[in-house]
């Protein structure tokens, strides 16, 4: 038997044994990175969702909702593994989180043989919404904010740029849309990628440095932007005169103020930073920081903004939990999150958001990516290029 075969005739046999009576619970399964290298992510996501729920209640349309919170250790076996667990055996509604692209790619197949809506609030590789018809994102795609970064760098006098981006899915997408871009514009692009799994930056550093560009443009996924900044500054890099653009995952809102001088002047194009001036995010940071300590960051937005999709869908279904139901009321929704306005593509199911450019500035003594530009309502560049 295939794993589609044992997960069908586990989901058969689980239909029997319940009753058919109305659950007055809708579980939501989150699925996260709690332990290993990428902690930091699931811990964002996690406090978005605790403080979502913590805000609004623990109802929707008249059900609790209830958040079963597990642990993959960043480790795609066990995401798929823990997704069927939740579904055939926890009964869940919906499984969430996904805080890399492998670990959201891997539950994708699971989500479709079990229909169950999957809910991306992490991960940022452009494929991933295709990978299933029950995913729905709201985090970001590299595409997203990599074509606006480039388009930025060819206005601003830089010609020559090195790319450095992690091996991986988010990576490969980041430097593929920012050096197409880039190019087109007149722009020369050279690019060396580093391993997902325990990085040395120095070799690619110092690749970047001897080719004497006027930028590097870098993606590292969230969880290694300190490693990152701490061998750029031991290079001497802040020191070059070579400009550090990227996406905004480089200048993590939630390390950012302890990585010291070294980050001031870094321009990147990303959907949220702590300093996003509005009362929405005001309101969100001084909650946030409340409740955990910490500075929020664009993961724990993924988190907020998902739970936001999940209760607004169940409203809209009247509590019906029904997988194409709950698809189609969250396609087309619209509201304004801490990050500014955000949609939920209806062709694509993945999300339409303001891309802000920003730089690394000192305000009352802390470290800020401070906004200074907006494009509006941007949509996935990469499913927008392939109709
Ligand atoms: C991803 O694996 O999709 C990912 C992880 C961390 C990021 C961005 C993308 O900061």
């Amino acid at each position: 038997m295939t794993l589609k075969h044992v997960l069908m005739a586990a989901l058969a046999t689980a239909m029997f044994a319940a009753p058919a009576q109305a659950q007055d619970n809708v579980k939501v399964g989150l699925i996260l990175p709690l332990t290993g290298p990428f902690t930091a992510i699931g811990r964002q996501v996690e406090n978005g969702v605790k403080l979502y729920m913590a805000q609004k209640g623990d109802t929707a349309a008249g059900k609790k909702v209830e958040i079963v919170v597990k642990d993959d250790g960043g480790n795609a076996d066990a995401t798929k593994r823990i997704a069927q667990e939740l579904i055939v055996n926890e009964k869940v509604a919906i499984i969430a989180g996904f805080g890399l692209t492998p670990l959201a790619m891997a539950a994708a197949p699971i989500a479709t043989q079990g229909k169950t809506p999957q809910i991306v609030m992490a991960a940022g590789t452009s494929a991933i919404t295709q990978a299933s018809p029950y995913i729905v994102r709201t985090s970001f795609t590299l595409p997203q904010s990599s074509v606006p970064i480039a388009d930025w760098a060819a206005k601003n006098g830089i010609k020559k740029v090195m790319t450095v981006v992690t091996d991986y899915g988010p990576g490969l997408d980041a430097e593929k849309w920012f050096s197409e871009t880039f190019t087109k514009a007149g722009g020369t692009v050279e690019s060396v990628r580093a391993p997902l799994k325990s990085p040395d930056f120095a070799p690619y550093l110092q690749k970047a440095a001897d080719a004497k560009p006027d930028a590097i443009f870098v993606f590292v996924p969230a969880g290694q932007s300190a490693q990152f900044m701490k061998q750029y500054r031991e290079r001497g890099l802040d020191k070059s005169g070579i400009k550090l653009i990227g996406p905004g995952d480089v200048t993590d809102d939630e390390v950012l103020n302890d990585m010291g001088d070294v980050a001031l002047g870094v321009v990147t194009a990303h959907l949220y930073s702590t300093a996003h001036d509005s009362p929405e995010n005001k309101a969100y940071v001084e909650a946030f920081k409340k409740a955990n300590n910490v500075r929020p960051n664009f993961m724990s937005v993924g988190g907020y903004d998902g739970m936001h999709l999940i209760y607004e869908a169940l409203k809209k279904t009247g509590g019906d939990t029904d997988a194409d139901k709950l698809i189609a009321a969250m396609k087309g929704m619209s509201w304004v999150s801490p990050r500014g306005p955000i949609s939920i593509d209806p062709e694509t199911r993945d999300i339409i958001q303001n891309i802000y450019i920003r730089e690394v500035k000192s305000v009352n003594g802390e470290l800020y990516n401070v906004e200074f530009a907006t494009i509006a309502n941007v949509k996935d560049p990469a499913k927008a290029a392939a109709k």
